[in-house]
């Protein structure tokens, strides 16, 4: 039995300019279930970070209906996306967006901080995400005494260290070259193959073939690639 964890029904987001009405989304359906993998694969413009943002909680739909575990999420406010995005998501960015004056256990004890986590379990569990993706040896190197690969390690152990539902990844290798970016794709594998559900937005389309499902954006709608 698969448990559906996100469900979108006829999200609509439209931007006005002036006078001028940009329709991104258009009745856009999508469901994602637990322990999926999915790639959502368009050109630039076609409306991925528009969607990632919805699914982020970061921003909400001009109309039609998001539920992300159970939670009725299209109507919330700014203070009850923020609780809602602090507890499903995981973000993953292209630019790492690691704190440059933190080292790598404190920039993954960040979230745990403004979760409110004491200082010790924040420390035991910040250090074990470091050693799942690999960073053992890094825990106290500052994000410009890492290369590229290794920064999106502690960005990816950042956005584990919660426990998040969904783990949500912006061209998360669009920064690293092929071999590294590689192999981020192969932890995201082994990360997802332990039950994380991976949703991840990327222009790329080998990248998008590491994904279990791939979903094709363009102008605003969604089509399901047959597997
Ligand atoms: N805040 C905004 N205000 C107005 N138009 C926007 C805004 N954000 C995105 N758009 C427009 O929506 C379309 C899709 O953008 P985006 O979601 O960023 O696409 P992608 O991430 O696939 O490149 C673009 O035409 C862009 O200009
Ligand atoms: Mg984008």
């Amino acid at each position: 039995m698969s448990t559906e964890i996100l469900k979108m029904n006829q999200i609509k987001k439209a931007y006005y300019m002036g006078e001028e009405k940009q329709i991104v989304l258009n009745h856009i359906n999508l469901t994602v279930n637990k322990g999926d993998f999915v790639a959502v694969l368009g050109p630039s413009g076609s409306g991925k970070t528009t969607l990632m943002n919805i699914i982020g909680c970061l921003d909400t739909p001009s109309s039609g209906e998001y539920i992300l575990s159970n939670q009725k999420v299209d109507e919330l406010d700014e203070q009850k996306l923020a609780v809602i995005r602090n507890k499903e998501i995981g973000f993953v960015f292209q630019q790492f967006q690691l704190l440059p004056r933190l080292n790598a256990l404190q920039n993954v004890e960040l979230p745990l901080v403004y979760a409110g986590v004491g200082e010790k379990d924040r420390r035991i569990r910040a250090k074990e995400m470091l050693v799942r993706v690999g960073l053992e040896d890094k825990l106290h190197n500052r994000p410009n005494q890492l290369s590229g690969g290794q920064q999106q390690r502690v960005a990816i152990a950042r956005a584990m260290v919660t426990e998040p539902t969904i783990l949500l990844a912006d061209e998360p290798t669009g920064a690293l070259d092929q071999k590294t970016g590689q192999q981020i794709m192969d932890l995201f594998h082994e990360i997802n193959e332990e039950g994380k559900t991976i949703i991840m937005i990327t222009h790329d389309k080998e990248i998008a073939k590491n994904a279990r499902r791939i979903v094709h954006i363009l102008d605003g709608q969604l089509r399901e690639e047959s597997a």
